[in-house]
């Protein structure tokens, strides 16, 4: 059986290089995870007023999370932070309060940037975020990949055999570390 992960991609832009790593990803993952890459596109804003009836966009988010195996966050950094998308989908599962979708979820973390810093910011504000809302998060490897801008072909295939190689260690300690939590 594998484990299913709802891979989350930090960025709704369509040439988006976050989703191309997480769809790098899924098809790098070993056979014991199943990645489902899914990306924020049509989440509506967090409002408490509508918590009384949620929007059916953020139930099906809650759902899809609910029903996952762990949570694989691939996200760019924006202005040494997370996206404001990927926060208002931490803040649409996290609720209603005391029952996150995130809770008891294993959670894995990848930063990426064309830039020199991998996203390091971001990863350390979601690291910051998560922990009263999910499981626990691998701490090791960390996972910042920098220069990812000439990484991909014109299909968006992944072409960066360094790159590759980052990926599939990853995959391997977030497969173990998957494995472990859901023992
Ligand atoms: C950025 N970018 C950026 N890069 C970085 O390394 N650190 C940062 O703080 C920021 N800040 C930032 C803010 C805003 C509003 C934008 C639009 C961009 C550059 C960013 O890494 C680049 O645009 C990525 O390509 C965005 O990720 P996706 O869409 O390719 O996944």
């Amino acid at each position: 059986m594998a484990y299913n992960i709802v891979t989350v991609v930090g960025s709704i832009r369509k040439q988006s290089f976050s989703l191309k790593i997480a769809n790098a990803l899924a098809k790098l993952a070993p056979a014991s995870l199943k990645l489902d890459v899914t990306t924020l596109e049509g989440i509506s804003f967090f409002n408490q007023d509508l918590e009384a009836a949620p929007p059916a966009d953020w139930l099906a988010f809650r759902e899809k999370l609910q029903k996952s195996n762990g949570v694989l966050f691939v996200t760019p950094e924006y202005n040494r932070s997370i996206p404001g998308v990927l926060k208002n989908a931490i803040d649409v599962a996290s609720r209603p309060y005391g029952k996150s979708s995130f809770i008891g979820k294993p959670v894995g973390i990848i930063g990426n940037s064309p830039g020199p810093l991998g996203g390091v910011s971001a990863v350390k504000h979601l690291q910051n975020i998560l922990p009263g809302i999910s499981g626990p998060i691998l701490g090791q490897p960390e996972a910042y990949l920098n220069g990812v801008g000439d990484a991909f072909d014109d299909k968006g295939e992944l072409t960066k055999e360094s790159l590759k190689g980052v990926l599939q260690q990853y995959l391997d300690a977030f497969s173990a570390f998957i494995e472990k939590q859901n023992r």
